[in-house]
């Protein structure tokens, strides 16, 4: 069955019928009304409407040998069908395999008016400082999480108190903060020092995803360029982005395309996500493609390495039902493994971009799935929308003015 050829609402039966949601679920997607008023008022401010966004889900994801489904919300599109396909490509090579570090968030206590004694003070009482520490948020200790780390950074007249925390399966940028809140009281009693601020670091350092998948030449060739070729084409590719920052942008923007859609259909906070996932591109002083693409043992080798700034509870991903509905399409049993997804789910959106890129380039197969808004945008509506893609598509004449034209003769017939 070809998931892309049914209706929305087949394929929410689809869902149905193979237990990835339940009739309420069903019931909510069918309702097109994703978000409670009362929610959407408490979530944000001054609060008018709804912005709606397109909600669907890949296919073909093997990742750590499990099987997957993933939703994603994105208005670009091409781009989860090309997540799909690079999925299935990597499947039929034998899957993602991907290792998740700890979830460490770091928070940051920056003092002022700093003197000779202040890091003795500190150093003193650092195990006491770490007690309060964990005492600030009792029921993270229960649930297994807690401070791991206690670093001093002397900045001149200014000094750092660096807190690694384990959130366990929260995104923790609340929990972190309260912690730092609370601890930084005990930090200026011991030291007399100003408290400048006290917010955790986005960097998402502590956070890091590795997906790695090796693919068969087979699975890369086109009908005009064998597998082989194909595969070094995207090593040359890739090194080019090594060397250049104006491509190494757009290469991180193919693996974000994805990653972002997941993020936002699990209700995280995107815009910590993208901060975290710029800063490692950069780390090294000179931004680079966060993967590497190489030929290892007669296959092409895919490596994404990113920080995943994300969390499977808490805040809006518990209180909004379509981040709920998404974690169960996933049946995700916590943030690892969603962290786990979504660095697949970036390597198979750019071993998709990159493989286009160097065969067929990615207008052909983007035009001809964007021909669909481009009727929407010429006013195309119900059945028309097809009818006018149709045409354009068989015409290869993707502008604006071709498709008013197309529409016009379309309803004069
Ligand atoms: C388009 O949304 C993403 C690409 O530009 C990514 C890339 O160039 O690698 C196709």
């Amino acid at each position: 069955m070809k998931l892309y050829e049914l209706t929305d609402e087949e394929r929410i039966n689809y869902l149905l019928d193979n237990n990835y949601i339940n009739n309420e679920q069903a019931d909510l997607l069918k309702s097109r009304t994703p978000l409670p008023e009362d929610l959407a008022d408490s979530l944000s401010e001054n609060q008018v409407g709804m912005f709606g966004l397109p909600y669907g889900f890949a296919t073909d994801f093997t990742v750590n040998g499990k099987d997957y489904l993933v939703p994603m919300s994105i208005e670009e599109p091409s781009v989860i069908a090309a997540a799909s396909n690079g999925a299935k490509r990597i499947r039929n090579s034998g899957g993602f395999t991907v290792s998740v570090s700890d979830h460490i968030v770091y928070g940051q206590i920056v003092l002022e008016s700093v003197t000779d004694d202040t890091l003795d003070l500190l150093k003193q009482r650092h195990d006491d400082i770490v007690k309060f520490a964990n005492d600030a948020h009792p029921s993270l200790f229960k649930r297994g999480g807690g401070v791991r780390s206690l670093e001093f950074h002397n900045y001149n007249d200014m000094m750092e108190l660096e807190i690694g925390v384990d959130t366990v399966d929260a995104m923790g940028a609340n929990i972190v903060n309260t912690i730092l809140e609370k601890t930084s009281k005990e930090v200026a009693a011991i030291t007399g020092c100003d408290v400048l601020c006290s917010i955790l670091s986005n960097s998402g350092v502590g956070q890091l995803v590795t997906a790695q998948a090796d693919v068969d030449f087979d699975q890369l060739s086109t009908k005009m360029m064998a597998g082989s070729e194909v595969a070094k084409r995207i090593v040359q590719l890739t090194k080019f982005a090594q060397v250049s920052v104006k491509r190494a942008v757009t290469h991180n923007k193919g693996i974000m395309n994805g990653v972002d859609a997941v993020v936002l259909a699990t209700g995280n906070d995107f815009r910590a996500q993208e901060a975290a996932a710029q800063a490692f591109a950069s780390q090294t002083g000179k931004y680079q493609p966060l993967s590497n693409w190489k030929i290892v043992d007669g296959r092409l080798h895919g490596e994404l390495i990113m920080p995943v700034e994300i969390g499977s509870v808490g805040g809006a991903i518990s209180s909004m039902p379509m981040a709920q509905l998404s974690l169960a399409i996933m049946k995700i049993s916590d943030s690892r493994e969603l962290r786990a997804v979504i660095g697949s789910v970036g390597l198979a959106n750019n071993l998709s971009a990159l493989r286009a890129l160097v065969t067929t380039g990615i207008q052909a197969g983007h035009m001809s799935l964007q021909s669909k808004s481009l009727a929407v945008t010429a006013g195309a509506i119900g059945i028309e929308i097809e009818l006018v893609a149709a045409v354009l598509n068989k015409q290869r004449d993707y502008s604006l003015d071709n498709a008013k034209k197309v529409l016009k003769e379309l309803r004069n017939k």
